[in-house]
């Protein structure tokens, strides 16, 4: 059976790591269709549209699933960041993380496993700002519900019990936002007790950004509130050898966003030097949620084969092929893998 699935190629390197994606995704054989849409950001906006049309909404609504490519989002005044709105409208509360050494890669560990679950519609992201023109004061404001703390943790401590992890840890400030992160803390420490196999610990998010470049493989797997979890995934990605490699996945109850965690890259934009792993081990992971796993398996072993003869690697990892010249030898790999 085609798997329809909805494809937003993104701006700035966006297109070109989706194409790169799509290439190897087709190369498995699985029988996929794709549902494009191209006009988004500020795309959208130049054609007169929200920068987040409703249409592209409704046809992940529709299909379930989506494999997205970074949109830029402008700093200070501007539209809404795009990634953050998509998140909220279609509830993808889980923001999933892993940050796995690759052979060859990093310079500092070899041994890097750990997932950063990142709670994804609450939280410093709420969207709940204000601005007091006559007292220039501005408010962003930290809201953590009940429900929303509750649905990220249990995801994460059952993440962990069906991937055989043995750690889980919370990350908060619980020290200076009481209320906030101390809500959240109190609901993890809770539900801690129901999963008595799985060690559970928890630490303040300055510290665990210390901890984290000191001694990462102490860790496996981390849950935390939007923000700390944002900052944390980009730690996490400089583990295991920058954000061209790090893949993410937003799940909700009934749709799915798969996207890399690094952003459009401006500065190497149509130049055809991105690293497209992240984003095509973000498909890897839409693969396995789509329950097609050998096509999952054989990308999964592509990638390691490409980096273990590090013969095709991409600038940002110290070689010189292009994006294109990257994906031609993953398929090459990924195809091998097929047909053993
Ligand atoms: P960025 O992640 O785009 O880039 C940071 C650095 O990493 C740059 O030097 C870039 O060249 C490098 N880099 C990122 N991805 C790479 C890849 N695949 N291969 C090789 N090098 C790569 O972060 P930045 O510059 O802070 O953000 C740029 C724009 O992206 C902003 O508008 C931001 O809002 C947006 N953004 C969008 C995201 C999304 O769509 N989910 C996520 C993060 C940022
Ligand atoms: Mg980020």
């Amino acid at each position: 059976m085609a798997h329809t699935i909805t494809l937003i190629p993104g701006d700035g390197i966006g297109p070109e790591v989706t194409a790169a994606a799509v290439r190897v995704v087709e190369a498995t054989g699985v029988d996929v269709e794709w549902e494009p849409q191209e006009v988004v950001g500020h795309a959208a906006i130049e054609q007169g549209l929200e920068p987040l049309p409703g249409s592209v909404v409704d046809s992940i609504r529709k299909n379930g699933i989506a494999l997205k490519g970074p949109i830029t989002t402008p700093v200070g005044g501007g539209f809404k960041s795009v990634n953050v709105q998509l998140r909220q409208k279609l509830d993808l509360y889980a923001n999933v993380r892993p940050c796995v050494s690759l052979p060859g890669v990093s310079p500092h560990f070899t041994d890097v496993n750990l997932v950063i679950f990142r709670e994804n519609t609450e939280g410093l992201y709420s969207g709940i700002e204000s601005f007091d023109e006559r007292l220039q004061i501005a408010d962003s404001t930290a809201r953590v519900t009940r429900k929303g703390s509750e649905r990220i943790l249990r995801f994460c401590f059952d993440y962990a019990k069906k991937h055989g992890f043995k750690k889980v840890t919370l990350v908060h400030k619980a020290n200076i936002l009481k209320l906030s992160s101390g809500m959240f803390l109190q609901i993890g420490s809770e539900m801690a007790h129901e999963y008595p196999d799985i060690e559970f610990n928890d630490r303040i998010i300055d510290n665990m950004c210390m901890q984290l470049v000191l001694r990462p493989q102490e860790y496996e797997c981390i849950v935390t509130t939007n923000l700390f979890g944002d900052i944390l995934s980009d730690v996490g990605a400089g583990l295991v050898g920058g954000l061209g490699v790090v893949p993410g996945s937003n799940i909700g109850d009934d749709s799915a966003v798969f996207e890399a965690v690094h952003g459009s890259a401006p500065d190497i934009a149509g130049q055809g030097k991105a690293n497209p792993t992240a984003l095509i081990r973000s498909a890897e992971a839409m693969l396995r949620y789509i329950n097609e796993f050998d096509a999952a398996d054989a990308i999964h072993k592509g990638l390691y084969d490409v980096y273990d003869e590090a013969t095709h690697l991409t600038g940002d990892l110290g070689g010189t092929a292009s994006t294109e010249e990257f994906t031609d030898r993953l398929i090459e790999r990924v195809r091998a893998h097929l047909t053993n």
